[in-house]
């Protein structure tokens, strides 16, 4: 099977394994494992910032981050397609007791005055705002890159309103690569960032959460508090570190993948929004199948990819996907779409 699902399907490399299986570890409840302290101070140094804690999931990152900077009853904004809000099953309501609005779902096409006017003034018993989050790059929206201007823009909306500003970037190694904007000019950006390495580097798992080391010694309680505390991780963050020694540059391929798929499939009037990095996002409103056909179609030629929606469907490409399977790919999809 070819599979473009998600770039989260991705197998550990023999170097990879490697580097898990001679791992040093220690107990890291009590913060004594090696290699998970050298990956925290890694993450925490590539992006500008004092400190990042390790942490099993991207969803488990950014709710950490998200009660760090929103308290019960207070508000967060973000699109109404981010992650956060969309395939975290409520997390943030249900552990922070926070109040999520979203303005509507643009993918990574902000625009800072409609965040600005969403923003509660004080008054009588409102909800305050507290925070404001974004993707980079945006799942749902294609893996579309926010332009720096903008995320400059927002901060500089943040501050007004003092406000704090968190980045989910579970594929910011994507934007960086795509735009080559150094990780820490985006780290300079936000208050927190969570980022994962079980994306595109490749990792099996692990995220980070980024931020002040008075924001992480919290968020190591409220970890712990989640059940994310681990003990002999230092397998994980191993491969977590090999991903970052020899998965982010190799991102460029992967885009160029999808830009092939992206320019194979275009004829045929159904790629949403141009592929920037390594998401092709299909919209088959226009076209005779919808993306349960289609998804099934491919499925029996041995290719798979996400449904979306109805009408929405998503390729992406990843470590594991050859050249020559991408050809594959294309060809299958080609023929189906022109049928
Ligand atoms: C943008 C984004 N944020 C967060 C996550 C959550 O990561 P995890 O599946 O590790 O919880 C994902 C997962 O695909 C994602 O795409």
């Amino acid at each position: 099977m070819i599979d473009l699902r998600s770039d989260t399907v991705t197998r550990p490399t023999a170097g990879m394994r490697e580097a898990m299986a001679t791992a040093e570890v220690g107990d890291d409840v009590y913060a004594e494992d090696p290699t998970v302290t050298a990956l925290e101070a890694e993450v925490a140094a590539l992006f500008g910032h004092e400190a990042a804690l390790f942490a099993p999931s991207g969803s488990m990152a950014n709710q950490i981050a998200l009660q760090l900077l929103v308290p019960p009853g207070d508000e967060l904004l973000c699109d109404a397609d981010a992650h956060v809000v969309t395939y975290e099953i409520g997390a943030a309501a249900v552990y922070g007791g926070i109040s999520s609005r979203t303005w509507p779902a643009v993918g990574a096409q902000i625009d800072p005055d409609v965040v600005a006017g969403m923003i509660r003034p004080d008054g009588y018993f409102a909800v305050p705002t507290r925070a404001i989050a974004v993707e980079q790059t945006h799942n749902r929206g294609g893996g579309g890159v926010i332009p720096l201007s903008t995320l400059r823009e927002l901060r500089r909306v943040a501050d007004d309103h003092e406000l704090a500003l968190h980045c989910d970037g579970a594929r910011i190694w994507h934007a960086h690569v795509a735009d080559g904007v150094p990780l820490a000019e985006y780290g300079a950006l936000f208050d927190t960032l969570s980022v994962c390495l079980s994306k595109g580097l490749g990792a099996p798992v692990g995220s980070l959460v980024v931020g002040s080391a008075e924001r992480i010694a919290r968020a190591r309680f409220i970890r712990k508090r989640m059940g994310g505390g681990m003990r002999q991780v230092g397998v994980l963050a191993a491969a977590g570190r090999y991903a970052l020694a020899h998965h982010v540059q190799r991102l460029a391929e992967d885009h160029a993948k999808a830009a092939r798929l992206a320019e194979a499939v275009a004829p045929h009037g159904v790629l949403a929004t141009a592929a920037r990095t390594n998401i092709v996002p299909l919209d088959l409103t226009k076209h005779p199948l919808d993306a349960k056909a289609l998804a099934a179609a491919a499925r029996e030629q041995g290719v798979l990819i996400s449904v979306l929606g109805p009408r929405t469907a998503r390729l992406v490409t990843h470590l594991d996907v050859s050249d020559a399977e991408v050809d594959r790919a294309a060809e299958v999809l080609t023929t189906l779409l022109r049928a």
